[in-house]
């Protein structure tokens, strides 16, 4: 049993990548969120901007691990229209009373910014504190 879970959604396979590389980096456990319907292309611009807008409620799959039983967990989080992705929003929302320690990571494709305020807004609505915070650029 490994002491730091890393929880990711990823549409692409790439913010997967960066989870599945910093996993065996810290020795940790890795857990995919899956999504019911996930379009890819153009699709998945529309669709998802639409669920992170409007707030809207993302049923997931794949929670397979006992989320009580890390002192870590690291939350991989793909940036979508400037917020903390729907998948990944609905998961803390789900979940936060078995979440203690939480480290959150940013994946986006902006330069100039590490969207450090998206991870604030997420606070401020879900009045729920992250322990750590880091950000990572893709192409
Ligand atoms: C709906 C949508 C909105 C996005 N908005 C942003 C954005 O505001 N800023 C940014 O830097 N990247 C944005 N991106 C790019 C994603 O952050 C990037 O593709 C993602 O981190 C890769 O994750 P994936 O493995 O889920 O594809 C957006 C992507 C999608 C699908």
């Amino acid at each position: 049993m490994k002491k730091e879970l890393v929880v990711v959604y990823s549409n692409s396979g790439k913010a997967f990548a960066l989870a599945q590389d910093y996993t065996l980096k810290n020795d940790a456990d890795l857990m995919r969120l899956k999504v019911r319907f996930d379009p890819k292309g153009f699709l998945r611009y529309v669709y998802w901007g639409y669920k992170v807008t409007f707030k809207k409620p993302v049923k997931l799959s794949g929670i397979d691990k006992d989320l009580k039983a890390y002192e870590l967990i690291t939350i991989f989080s793909p940036i979508h229209a400037g917020k903390i992705c729907a998948p990944i929003r609905s998961f803390v929302f789900s979940n936060r009373s078995y979440l203690d320690k939480v480290k959150i990571v940013t994946v986006h494709l902006a330069k100039d910014t590490d969207y450090r305020d998206a991870v604030k807004a997420l606070e401020d609505e879900l009045i729920f504190k992250f322990s750590e915070f880091d950000s990572r650029i893709v192409e």
